[in-house]
């Protein structure tokens, strides 16, 4: 039985001040029971929304992380700080890290390496975009950003892993997937993950949906078999949308 995950992730918004009071305001409408809930702040705000989520249940993330230790790499963030703010969670190889900084498969794949040498739960994104999809070359290609970023990963290195399925045109975009076609990208996913490592191991990995998630349509697509979970952008500013879509998860458990 998988545990649904409902994650936040922010982007590059809010201040230290207005994380912390959408902590407290989050922490008010707990619990939700059956449901795990992570926060992925921007990186100034890790340790204050960690220090404001202590004692809690929700956990935190951060949306991007260097594959080195330690070292001269300016404006980089390593796993072993992350670590140390509280984060049990990182977000790797966004969509929006791939199209706008260049982020490539190595570098994904030397990210997920080091996230997994240091116990962080890696959420590795993947998506089509509009093109790939109208060519029908979805699960291609999908499958080859799969293979690109778990290159360097054998099995004994994976503790646990999260995937999100996010279709590039759907984030942001007020577009979302339909349930069956995320449904069916999702199985893919895990079919692929069971050729390549295994199909225990398949079967406790959680494949999240994420674009353009909202209250509305959280529960459809959250009913489906191989979608435990949502990772979202836009309605995980506000307490209210996002509280809302944990609620929907909590339902389908
Ligand atoms: P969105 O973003 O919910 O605003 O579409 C999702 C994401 O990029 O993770």
């Amino acid at each position: 039985m998988r545990v649904p995950l409902i994650a936040g992730n922010w982007k590059m918004n809010k201040t230290v001040p207005e994380a912390v009071t959408f902590v407290e305001e989050l922490k008010r409408q707990f619990p939700f029971p059956g449901v795990e809930v992570l926060l992925c702040p921007p990186f100034p705000a890790l340790w204050p929304v960690a220090q404001a989520l202590a004692g809690t249940e929700i956990k935190v993330g951060a949306q991007n992380v260097y594959w080195e230790d330690a070292g001269a790499f300016t404006g980089e963030v390593s796993p072993p700080m992350l670590v140390a703010t509280g984060c049990r969670y990182v977000i790797i190889g966004h969509s929006e890290r791939r199209q706008y900084f260049g982020e490539t498969d190595e570098q994904i794949a030397r990210k997920l390496k080091a996230a997994f040498r240091h116990g962080l739960t890696p959420i590795l994104c993947v998506g089509e975009s509009l093109e790939i999809r109208e060519q029908g070359a979805t699960f291609d290609f999908i499958a080859r950003q799969l293979e690109g970023a778990l290159s360097r990963v054998g099995e004994e290195e994976i503790s646990d892993l999260v995937v999100a399925y996010e279709p590039v045109w759907a984030i942001g975009t007020g577009r979302t997937a339909q349930p069956e076609d995320a449904q069916e990208v999702s199985q893919n996913i895990r079919e692929w993950l069971a050729h390549r490592y295994s199909l225990t191991l398949a079967n406790t990995w959680r494949i999240q949906y994420g674009g353009s998630v909202t209250p509305d349509n959280a529960a459809d697509l959250l009913a489906q078999p191989d979608i435990d979970g949502a990772l979202v952008g836009g309605a995980s500013l506000q307490v209210s949308s996002f509280a809302a879509i944990i609620k929907a998860a909590a339902k389908e458990v």
